[in-house]
């Protein structure tokens, strides 16, 4: 073929073979082919595999963590509430198959428990830091094993971790600011402003302007709806002008007209959850679920988990290029580990050696001292 292309004028030839450097062509299709079915294989192919998407609640004790999860997927999720006297902050997970038309998700909650409750909270952060690490491991591990089986591997990496500040109106806490600076590199961030029906309507405009300044101040870098695709850069660049979310959430259900709606009941009167006026709770459904979905799961991958892998390779030695900017081979580099890890082992053998040297120098002068002591007092 390449003979073929080189041998007439690359423009009279109806295919040739593209070196490098040389641009594309485009040419004409003289009849339908099939692979504009490409888009539609790629669905199929993934409503069969099904989906996964795994989101991580972060908040003190009691913020309404499991009460929102129930409330965004319409169902009652397994779970006891927490008390607290937790020596420490711990990570419960569960992983629960859903079904929505012909779509699969397999879904996986995970709450912190006891997140708050110590004296000392210096440390809170870290349950949480080791956890998204350890599934980042987790992934690198299967990555590189020789058989790998990424294919129906059950991906725990976290994609969205919802923060939940509690509804003080003040500002946020310490802890909140140094647990969302830990995470920001590691996770997609999206604070929630949780039980917002605790705060007045000025009181709430004022809180979301303090939270932002205060992140920004704190240089916290929260997930931000994508606004580099067209199709939902409008409504994408809306919601985020609208962050902080305030959300509600209850699963009691009311009915108001002639539908039943989510609701909480007070003396005074009835907040409405899936109502705009009333909190951004369908703002974080349609953001989350419905529109960024698959941006969260996209975000973990490239830009997350690629930088914990970077990092983590680096560690064991790899690099992609040597000082002469020549490509760095797996073999050299594992052959360099090697070596140096045999010349440390060498290292050590010596400084043993010599000790034990020294240790048997130091008991025979020992020994000879008493015996010219003994033969002294004869
Ligand atoms: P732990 O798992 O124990 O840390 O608690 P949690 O964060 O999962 O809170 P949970 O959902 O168990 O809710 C604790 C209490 O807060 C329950 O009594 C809920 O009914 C109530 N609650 C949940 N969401 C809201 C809300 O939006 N507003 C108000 N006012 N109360 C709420
Ligand atoms: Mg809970």
């Amino acid at each position: 073929m390449e003979a073929e292309a080189n041998s007439g004028s690359p423009e009279d030839s109806w295919a040739f073979i593209q070196r490098p450097g040389e641009g594309c062509r485009t040419v004409p299709l003289a009849g339908h082919v099939g692979f504009d079915s490409l888009p539609d294989q790629l669905v199929n192919q993934s409503i069969s595999q099904g989906f996964c998407f795994n989101i991580l609640c972060v908040g003190e004790t009691g913020l309404g963590k499991s009460t929102l999860m129930d409330t965004l997927f319409n169902t009652k999720f397994e779970g006891e509430p927490a008390t607290h006297t937790q020596p420490g902050v711990q990570l419960q997970s569960n992983t629960y198959d859903l079904q929505e038309s012909n779509v699969g998700l397999k879904l996986t909650i995970v709450s912190t428990v006891g997140f708050g409750d110590q004296i000392n909270k210096e440390d809170s952060y870290r349950p949480i830091v080791e956890f998204i690490d350890a599934q980042f491991e987790a992934y690198l591990q299967e990555e590189l094993k020789i058989r790998r089986l990424l294919h129906n591997y059950h991906d725990s990496r976290i994609h969205a971790c919802l923060y939940f500040i509690a509804p003080t109106g003040h500002s946020l806490k310490s802890l909140d600011l140094v647990t969302m600076k830990k995470l920001d590199s590691k996770v997609n961030v999206i604070p929630i402003i949780a039980k917002s029906d605790a705060i007045s309507k000025s009181e709430l405009t004022k809180f979301k302007i303090k939270i932002t300044s205060e992140l920004v101040s704190n240089g916290v870098q929260i997930y931000q709806f994508p606004m580099d695709d067209e199709a939902v850069a409008e409504v994408n660049g809306t919601m985020n002008a609208h962050l902080p979310f305030a959300v509600i959430g209850s699963t009691e259900e009311l009915k108001i007209g002639n539908k039943m709606v989510k609701v909480r009941q007070y003396p005074w009167g009835t907040v409405q959850v899936e109502n705009e006026a009333h909190c951004d709770f369908v703002k974080l459904r349609e953001m989350l679920i419905r529109v960024n979905m698959e941006d969260l799961r996209e975000q973990t991958h490239s830009r997350h988990y690629e930088l914990y892998r970077r990092c983590k390779l680096e560690e064991m030695g790899f690099k992609d290029t040597d000082p002469d900017s020549k490509p760095f081979s797996l073999q050299e580099t594992y052959e360099a580990k090697r070596n140096e890890f045999l010349g440390e082992l060498q290292k050590k053998e010596e400084e043993m050696r010599q000790m034990f040297v020294q240790r048997v120098k130091e008991k025979e002068a020992e020994l000879k001292e008493a015996e010219k002591e003994n033969k002294s007092c004869l």
